[in-house]
């Protein structure tokens, strides 16, 4: 069913003392939403994280993982193995990893499949670059992004996915969407899910908005009636900012 997601993407940051002393800041901050809250560390802190926030409303993620299940694939992370550690949630196609790591809507879809074998959910990631906005051409990307990912799912499979818009040139730059053309985006992909999965579907999926989203400006993207919640990179490596966020709603 949808809902208000927070969800902080730690990407490459924070060692395990650093990890320890942001999980015990978060443990100390007060939520005053509904929102879910996620973190998401890296691979090496995860079972550190899963067991510092066991008691606590604060579910941690994955930021990433393979579609084959064990093998020759060196330095990689399967959904088995993060099952294994009681991760239940992995953000996929983040846009990081679309640009520098070779992920491709094929390789994508694999994993799309992989995680949903495995009974996981999946924060779906995606959006347009700068040259696609400046050529108005925005949406197409975006449809072709998500249909070449996820629509040979079938409709209950939704129940396991939250889409993620992160327009690229919004991330880690300083300059936000703004509200409307977030809630734009946000009305589209709901209309693009609408159209091959019906209402039921597109008013259940969450869609999170991400891009430089920071306690100043929250409140206002989240006031959109299509926006369900926020990716948040910089601004969750700070307790206090990532509260002032999840308490946005
Ligand atoms: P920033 O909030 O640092 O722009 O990062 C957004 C993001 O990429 C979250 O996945």
């Amino acid at each position: 069913m949808r809902k208000h997601i927070v969800a902080g993407n730690w990407k490459m940051n924070n060692g395990l003392i650093q990890t320890e002393t942001l999980i015990s800041e978060l443990k100390q901050q007060e939520k005053t939403s509904d929102a879910e809250v996620m973190i998401a560390p890296s691979f090496t802190n995860l079972w550190h994280a899963f067991e510092a926030t066991r008691q606590y409303d604060i579910e941690v993620v994955a930021q990433n993982m393979h579609f084959s299940e064990k093998g020759a694939c060196t330095g990689e992370v399967s959904a088995g193995m993060l099952k294994s550690l009681g991760i239940k949630t992995v953000i996929l196609g983040h846009s990081e990893r679309r640009a520098y790591y070779n992920e491709t809507d094929q390789s994508l879809a694999k994993k799309v499949d992989a995680a949903l074998a495995n009974n996981m959910r999946i924060i779906f990631c995606f959006g347009e670059e700068l040259s696609d906005r400046k050529a108005g051409r925005q949406e197409d990307v975006v449809e072709h992004q998500i249909k070449a990912a996820l629509f040979h799912l079938n409709a209950s499979a939704f129940e396991h996915i939250v889409l993620a818009y992160e327009p690229v040139w919004a991330i880690g730059t300083g300059e936000t969407a703004s509200p409307e053309q977030a809630q734009d985006m946000h009305a589209f992909i709901r209309k693009t899910l609408e159209n091959t999965y019906g209402k039921n579907v597109s008013e259940s999926v969450s869609i999170l908005y991400g891009g430089s989203v920071k306690p100043a400006n929250a409140k206002e993207i989240f006031s959109k009636p299509d926006v369900d919640g926020g990716l948040i990179g910089g601004a969750s490596l700070n307790a206090e900012d990532f509260f002032a966020i999840v308490n946005a709603f």
